[in-house]
């Protein structure tokens, strides 16, 4: 049996796909709000995943990504039920601090959906009365939606287009559960920064304490590199170690989305670069497979996937 099998694989749309990992020390030990570092070959970069949901009893972890460029594009291709990833390092950062909230709205917009789903559960667990509110595009990017309604009081869907649930913006979904419930003793938020920080501008009037988890650039994962540092309330915080959940009305967002965007264009030339190897793999064929195969050293070089120093021009 491989380290970390692929054991399940599910495709949402285009570009959002769900990899069930085999893991069993890791999934015993998770909690909600906890992420991993994944490599999928011993040369490929470290990414950070959120355990979006673990089951103790299957042994086994599962992830939802997004392909936006090239790493998480190549484990879309090549992450098949049987094959294993290189690496998968966690639990890591601070588990999501659990609270003695009686009325809880977890909101998840887009890709968060699937990492509010263990601390919906969690709270579900405690006693909480949990109202989940999940925002989408469009219908057809909609998932998990009765994985929340088996394990929410209430669920609320909110679409850009109105294909499905309501139509508008997670925030107006946010809206919706505060005119139903005067009560609310606290909104967890996961989604791109831009949706949290509406999200905590949405509570910040009525004084709802709003926890979010925020998504820096992380290279070690462990407190070292000061890659990852946020703003929080006016002071310098390391999302992989302090976070990744923090108080939403005291995060610095321009900061964070500011920071998000640093290495932007390193990252669209190794994905061009990774995109332009994928071609010429597929021009030359089968042949030029077997004289990589063989230890060619022309076609190696052909096929090879460019060093990270490379693209910086190191
Ligand atoms: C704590 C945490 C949890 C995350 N959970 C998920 C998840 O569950 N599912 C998911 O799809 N994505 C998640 N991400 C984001 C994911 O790590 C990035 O999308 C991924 O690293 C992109 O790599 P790439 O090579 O495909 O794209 P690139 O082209 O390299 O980058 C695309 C964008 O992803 C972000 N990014 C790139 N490298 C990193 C990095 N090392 N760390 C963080 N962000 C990076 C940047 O905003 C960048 O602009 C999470 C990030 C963090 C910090
Ligand atoms: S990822 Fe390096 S300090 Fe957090």
């Amino acid at each position: 049996m491989a380290n970390f099998e692929i054991v399940a694989r599910e495709d949402f749309s285009d570009v959002t796909y769900l990899l069930e990992v085999r893991h069993p020390l890791m999934a015993r030990a998770a909690k909600p709000g906890q992420f991993v570092i994944v490599m999928l070959t011993a040369r490929s970069e470290r990414i950070p995943l959120t355990i979006a949901d673990f089951d103790g009893h299957k042994g086994t972890v599962t992830l939802v990504i997004q392909a936006v460029g090239k790493t998480t594009r190549q484990m879309q291709q090549e992450c098949r039920v049987g094959t294993s990833l290189h690496a998968m390092v966690g639990p890591m950062g601070i588990p999501s601090p659990t609270t003695k909230a009686k009325k809880v709205v977890c909101v998840g917009g887009g890709l968060g959906v699937a990492p509010i789903f263990p601390q919906a559960r969690g709270f579900k667990d405690s006693g909480a009365y949990v109202i989940a509110v999940l925002g989408f595009r469009t219908k057809s990017l909609v998932f998990w939606r009765d994985k929340f309604a088996s394990c929410c009081d209430e669920l609320i869907l909110c679409t850009n287009d109105g294909s499905a649930g309501i139509k508008g913006l997670i925030t107006d979904g946010i809206k919706v559960a505060l005119d139903r419930h005067a009560d609310i003793d606290e909104v967890v938020a996961i989604g791109p920064p831009v949706m949290m920080k509406a999200c905590a501008d949405a509570t910040r009037p009525h004084q709802i304490k709003t926890i979010v988890s925020v998504n820096p650039i992380m290279v070690d994962g462990t407190g070292m590199c000061g890659g990852c540092r946020v703003k929080v309330g006016g002071q310098v915080k390391f999302a992989c170690v302090d976070g990744p959940d923090f108080d939403g009305h005291l995060v610095d967002f321009d900061d964070l989305m500011v920071r998000l965007r640093r290495y932007t264009t390193v990252e669209q030339a190794a994905q061009e670069r990774w995109s332009e190897s994928c071609r010429m793999t597929r021009q030359v064929g089968p042949s030029a497979l077997d004289a990589l195969a063989r230890g060619s050293a022309e076609q190696s070089e052909l096929l090879e996937l460019p060093e990270l120093n490379d693209a910086l021009g190191g």
